[in-house]
C-alpha cells in the first residue's frame, strides 16, 4: 500500500489513535513554540497530516503554512482549522517536490511524529531534505521528530502495545505490529477497533518505515548544507519524541 494511499484511508479517523486529540494540538503547539523560540514568525509545517502541530503553532501566534503528501489529510486538516479558530494556509505536497509546489521561505520548517522516515532510501531522504533546505530563510531552523531508532535497532519491537481509549468520541483500542526486513525498513500495521453495540469492529492499515539512525540523517543533513545539528531528548525539548534541530547556512 503506498503511503499516500494510507494517510487518506486513515484521515477520517487519525484522531481516534491519540487519547484526546485537541489537547495534543494545543500542547505540542506550546512546546514547539517555545522550540522554535527566537524572532521566528512564519513556519512551514511539510507533513502536517490532520493538523496537529501546524494548528497548535497557528494557535500560538505562528503564520503558518501547512503541507502534505496526502490531499485527504489535507482537506481535514482544513477543517479542523477551521473548527479550531486557527488560519493556516494548506497546500499538498510531497516532500521531494516543495520547491516547486509551496512558494516563498520560512522562519522555521517543521515535520513532526516520524513522517520522514517514510522516505526508505538516501536519495530519497537526500532529495526531500534538499527541498526543505530551499524552503527555509538563510539561518532558519528545521525541527524533525522521529522515533528514538537507535534505541529501537539494538531489539527491535515487534509493535506497538494496545492502548485503549473510552471517552465521548466512543470506546476503541489502537495498536500497531511491525514486521521487520534484513534493511532495517518494517511493514507496520496499524489497528483500530472500535466497540459498536457490544462487538468489536476492525479496520487495519497498512504503510512502510525505515529505521534511520541518527548518524545515517546527520550525514545526509551535512552533505545537504544543514548546520549547527542537534539532537534533544524528550527531556531536553518536552516533546515526546526525540527532536532534530538544525540551521539554513
Ligand atoms: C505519522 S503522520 C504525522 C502527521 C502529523 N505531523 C501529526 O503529527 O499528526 C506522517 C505524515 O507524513 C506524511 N508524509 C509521508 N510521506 C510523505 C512525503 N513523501 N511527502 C510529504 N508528506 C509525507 C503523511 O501523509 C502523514 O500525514
Amino acid at each position: 500500500m503506498s503511503t499516500e494511499k494510507f494517510y487518506d484511508d486513515i484521515s477520517e479517523e487519525y484522531h481516534l489513535i491519540a487519547s484526546n486529540w485537541d489537547a495534543a494540538v494545543r500542547d505540542q503547539g506550546r512546546v514547539l513554540g517555545k522550540l522554535i523560540g527566537g524572532e521566528a514568525r512564519t513556519v512551514l509545517d511539510c507533513s502536517c497530516g490532520i493538523g496537529t502541530q501546524a494548528i497548535g503553532l497557528a494557535l500560538q501566534g505562528y503564520e503558518v503554512t501547512a503541507s502534505d503528501l496526502s490531499s485527504k489529510a489535507v482537506a481535514r486538516a482544513r477543517a479542523e482549522a477551521d473548527r479550531l479558530g486557527a488560519t493556516v494556509g494548506f497546500a499538498v505536497s510531497d516532500f521531494r517536490e516543495l520547491e516547486k509546489r509551496v512558494s516563498g521561505t520560512f522562519d522555521a520548517v517543521i515535520s513532526c511524529d516520524n513522517s520522514l522516515p517514510h522516505l526508505l532510501t538516501a536519495p530519497d531522504m537526500e532529495l526531500s531534505l534538499r527541498n526543505v533546505f530551499s524552503k527555509l530563510r538563510p539561518t532558519g531552523t528545521l525541527l524533525m521528530s522521529i522515533r528514538d531508532y537507535d534505541q529501537i535497532l539494538t531489539d527491535p519491537p515487534t509493535g506497538m502495545p494496545p492502548r485503549k481509549y473510552a471517552d465521548h468520541l466512543g470506546t476503541r483500542i489502537y495498536l500497531q505490529t511491525w514486521d521487520w526486513s534484513k534493511d532495517n525498513t518494517y511493514e507496520l500495521e496499524l489497528f483500530l477497533l472500535k466497540l459498536q453495540e457490544e462487538s468489536w469492529k476492525v479496520q487495519s492499515y497498512k504503510t512502510r518505515y525505515r529505521a534511520w539512525k541518527r548518524s545515517e540523517l546527520d550525514s545526509i543533513l551535512g552533505e545537504v548544507g544543514f548546520e549547527n545539528l542537534s539532537w534533544l531528548t524528550p527531556e531536553d525539548s518536552g516533546y515526546y519524541q526525540p527532536v532534530l534541530r538544525a540551521t539554513r547556512s
